[in-house]
């Protein structure tokens, strides 16, 4: 369609603040969605067919994040970062497991260590996104990624 095309070609900020993240039928996220060990894909609620949009939302104990983790970016063990590869702009996957995969060169990103890269081609982490929920448990930005996304500009 012609949104999806204008979509594509959009360049502006990915998430800001207040931004809700939804699933891929548009419902909002709540901290009720995962287990801990658990991830899904979301996307941001106003601009949810961009490319840069998928963003994998994971789950762990907080006592199990380190490295570059941005905990104040962390909420009820929830972290999200950005689910297109650094290398060259796959989508990553096994959000269920750690660490997460990307099919195309197989690089590796650790979910637990600010998706840094524990295996394969990718130059740089995932970019973080700052979450916060809100009093009803939904879970919105803070702000944008921490850092460009995708390949190139790091
Ligand atoms: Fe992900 Fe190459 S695009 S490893």
């Amino acid at each position: 369609s012609l949104t999806k095309v204008f979509e594509q070609e959009y360049t502006g900020p990915i998430y800001s603040e207040g931004v809700h993240l939804v699933d891929g039928d548009g419902n909002r996220v709540t901290t009720e969605a995962l287990d801990y060990g658990e991830g899904m894909t979301v996307y941001p609620a106003t601009h949810p067919g961009i490319a840069k949009a998928p963003t994998v939302l994971v789950r762990y104990e907080e006592s199990e994040y380190g490295g570059e983790t941005r905990m104040d970016s962390v909420v009820e063990g929830y972290a999200a970062y950005s689910k297109v590869c650094t290398h060259a702009g796959c989508m990553v996957g096994g959000e269920n497991e750690n660490p997460l995969v990307c099919p195309c060169h197989f690089g590796k990103y650790d979910p637990t260590q600010g998706a840094a890269v524990v295996g394969g081609p990718p130059p740089r982490p995932l970019p973080q996104l700052p979450i916060t929920q809100t009093e009803s448990g939904e879970l919105i930005a803070i702000g944008d990624f921490e850092a460009p996304v995708g390949a190139g500009g790091g």
